[in-house]
């Protein structure tokens, strides 16, 4: 079976707050209450406190880290084996240039939930609500948030609103009063500072955890040492009262994670597999409409399915399929420039069409409605929908079913295209054409560029409504 992480995040755009202290120790702390369970941390901090502390041996600089992490590397080839049993992702420098193209927020879910990673991730995250930031909170089974002050209680209020900005259940979300001097006693009824810091965040509507970590001149000295080393509090300080207040963290986030079934990671894993579903299914049943020949020369694909340049769909849709790129230009030819392929200047008109504008671009075909005689509104759109061009054709014959000899390729498209019951054309319905790779004919149906097709189909209709 799969497995899926359950992911904590540690977050507060408030500095030192002991985010990364917090982070890499309750990675300790349940190694050591669970030994069968992994444990992975990694930070998008480049200050490398997570390395000094995880680092078995110096690394080879293999690249191996966060960054090729982010850039979509498989979360195996990064992961390494650390010390205390916790298992880390060397942190990177170069996270910067990554914002760019990280837009959407939810792909570190998606990576998560793809890595086959198992037991709990810890991320430990920058002093900031950046992309990365974002992406490790939206993933999270978990954020805890740590807050020392009044300044950084206020400022957690940007992250709550991160999350109801996107609609996401706040329930994950819960600040931990960290760095608590206890000599600092008040008057009144906030008679500490984390009575009072839990109180004002209560008030606010914010989750808060019963424990909190105390401030520790022992705690603080762990990364001072001469060895340039980085201690955890569990091996060197267990006298403190953090080691105590550590211990009631993890076992707070081991009942928790005992109590998820199905983890962000598993659940959008799950979401993903049905999406997929849904988008295969959907374009099956695109495939599954279309004509099986060229409308215009007749010639079945399934014999030669080489030449398709062009996908037409009708407004109704119900008729669809691909073109013959040669059949589409000669048609276009003699549509533009009312010539033929026995034309003098055919050669020319045929690579203007087809190097140029019209062999590029989408493609209009609509007949006017009214008058003695059918016109042609015949329009070239842009891939991005703006009309470029646009032409009426007189269609001499084509009312009565005659062909006059040079329109002849566009008569028999309009007509296979959008004839209705007995010969009549469909009325108020159009018909579209797209250049295509002919490589991946069919890549023009799959959803996200079908659904290029589709906006392009509205802004023609708009088009269209804009002239009556
Ligand atoms: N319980 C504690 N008692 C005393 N000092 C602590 C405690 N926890 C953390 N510190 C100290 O506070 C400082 C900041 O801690 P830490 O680096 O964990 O904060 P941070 O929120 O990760 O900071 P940054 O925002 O810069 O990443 C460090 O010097 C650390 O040793
Ligand atoms: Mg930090
Ligand atoms: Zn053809």
């Amino acid at each position: 079976m799969r497995s899926y992480p359950y992911t904590i995040t540690i977050s507060s755009e408030k500095g030192g707050v002991g985010k990364t202290t917090l982070a890499s120790n309750l990675a300790i702390y349940l190694k050591a209450m669970r030994d069968d369970l992994p444990v992975t941390i990694f930070s998008f901090d480049n200050h490398f406190t997570i390395d000094k502390m995880f680092e078995l041996a110096k690394r080879k600089d293999d690249k191996a880290d966060v960054h090729a992490l982010l850039l979509g590397a498989a979360a195996r080839e990064v992961v390494h084996t650390g010390q205390y049993g916790v298992d880390y992702i060397p942190s990177s420098t170069e996270l910067a240039d990554i914002h760019e193209r990280f837009k959407g927020p939810m792909t570190l879910t998606k990576m998560l939930a793809e890595s086959g990673l198992s037991g709990i991730v810890i991320i430990d995250t920058r002093p900031d609500l950046n992309i990365l930031t974002q992406n490790a909170l939206y993933a999270a089974d978990r954020v805890l948030i740590p807050v020392k002050d009044m300044p950084s209680l206020e400022n957690c209020r940007n992250i709550f609103a991160l999350f109801d900005q996107r609609g996401i259940d706040k329930k994950s979300l819960s600040l931990i009063p960290c760095l608590i001097d206890s000599r600092i006693k008040f008057d009144g009824i906030f008679k500490d500072q984390k009575t009072l810091l839990r109180a004002f965040a209560v008030n606010r509507g914010y989750k808060c955890l019963d424990t909190f970590i105390s401030k520790s001149p022992k705690v603080e000295s762990l990364n001072t040492n001469p060895d340039g080393k980085i201690y955890p509090i569990l091996t060197h300080a267990r006298g403190t009262e953090v080691h105590g207040q550590f211990m009631e963290i993890a076992r707070d986030i081991l009942r928790n994670h005992d109590a998820t079934e199905e983890s962000r990671a598993c659940l959008y894993h799950t979401w993903l597999i049905e999406k997929e579903a849904r988008k295969k299914e959907s374009y099956l049943s695109r495939l599954e409409g279309l004509v099986d020949r060229c409308l215009i020369c007749g010639s079945f694909f399934d014999a030669s399915p080489d030449g398709r340049n062009f996908y037409f769909e009708t407004s109704d849709r119900a008729s669809r399929g691909f073109l013959h790129g040669d059949c589409v230009i000669e048609m276009l030819c003699s549509t533009l420039y009312g010539m033929s392929r026995d034309s003098q200047a055919y050669g020319t008109a045929r690579m203007v069409v087809s190097s140029d504008k019209a062999g590029k671009r989408v493609s209009l075909f609509a007949l006017r409605p009214g008058g003695a005689q059918s016109i042609l509104d015949y329009r070239q759109f842009s891939s991005e929908g703006e009309e470029l061009f646009q032409k009426d054709v007189e269609m001499p014959g084509f009312d009565s079913g005659e062909f006059d000899g040079v329109l002849d390729k566009l008569y028999l498209m309009l007509n296979e295209a959008l004839a209705g019951y007995e010969g009549k054309m469909r009325e108020g319905v159009w018909l579209s054409v797209y250049p295509v790779d002919s490589s991946h004919p069919e890549a023009i149906l799959h959803e996200d560029n079908y659904r290029a097709v589709r906006k392009i189909q509205q802004c023609i209709a708009d088009a269209l409504s804009d002239k009556l």
